[in-house]
């Protein structure tokens, strides 16, 4: 397969909290117009890697760049630039309870644009139809079901046009066809829009959907990187187990 130009490249990354090596030598690249996705057991140290390429961790070891980028090298506000280049799309969605769904996905334009009410309602009602949700604009989050949320919580963290857009667990929760519906449209998105995605989840039935390119965690650190038909021929028994149960999980459901 020919590569898209790189978008993230991360070396060496090690960190350690409160005298705990949390990250060893983490190191994987991500592509153009691909979904990365980022694997591994609950406290492998997923989320700690995305919050250091968010920028959210100052890097103790290793190197990061995003975009060309080298984080650690980057003034402030060549920083406040680049993170209002991506899009962020959070474990709980990130809809604040007391604002309608169209207030809430209007709100990063009021902040960062000079772009009159009308033309932001618009520009709201257009992701909205993207991620195929109509007439919950004056609807309140509580009003809406889980995988309208999700959808809702996508829409707001592309609102901006984001190049580049990270989701942590964005199945979270949902039913198996609220799962593969949200998922149906991650690859719409990179394939129409061309987004690069970074998603972090541990569930076999979206890897299998989403995925272009695996990196899977044990521990903090990387045990496997490649493609995901790569991971799937893999002879590393860490990686075959995980799919293996993660593929007879999925059936079993899906029979149910
Ligand atoms: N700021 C911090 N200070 C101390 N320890 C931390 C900090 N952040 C994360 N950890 C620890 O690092 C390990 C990895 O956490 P992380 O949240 O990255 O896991 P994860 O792979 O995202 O797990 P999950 O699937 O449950 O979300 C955990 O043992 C956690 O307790
Ligand atoms: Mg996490």
């Amino acid at each position: 397969m020919e590569k898209n130009p790189c978008i993230i490249e991360v070396n060496d990354l090690s960190a350690t909290f409160e005298e705990r090596q949390i990250l060893h030598k983490v190191a994987f690249r991500a592509f153009e117009q691909e979904i990365t996705v980022i694997l591994g057991a609950s406290g492998s140290g997923k989320t700690t890697v995305l919050k250091h390429i968010l920028g959210l961790y100052n890097i103790q070891e290793g190197y990061i760049s995003i975009l060309g980028k080298n984080l650690s090298m980057i003034t402030e506000s060549e920083q406040k630039k680049l993170y209002k280049a991506i899009g962020v799309f959070y474990q709980n969605g990130g809809l604040l309870n007391s604002l309608t769904i169209g207030e809430n996905l209007g709100l990063p334009l009021e902040q960062h644009t000079d772009l009159d009410d009308e033309m932001i309602r618009s520009i709201v009602m257009l992701k909205l139809n993207l991620v195929n949700l109509v007439n919950v604009y004056d609807h309140y989050p509580s009003q809406l079901s889980g995988g309208m949320l999700k959808r809702a919580a996508l829409a707001r963290a592309m609102i901006m046009d984001p190049p580049l857009l990270f989701c942590d667990e964005p199945g979270a929760g949902l039913d198996p066809v609220s799962l593969a519906s949200l998922d149906s449209l991650l690859v719409n998105l990179k394939l129409q829009l061309g987004i690069s995605m970074v998603i972090i989840t541990h569930q076999v039935s979206s890897i299998l959907r989403i995925a272009d390119r695996i990196v899977f965690l044990e521990e903090g650190r990387v045990i496997f990187y490649g493609t995901l038909s790569e991971a799937l021929d893999s002879g590393d028994p860490d990686v075959r187990d995980f799919f293996n149960k993660g593929m007879r999980g999925y059936d079993s459901s899906k029979n149910s």
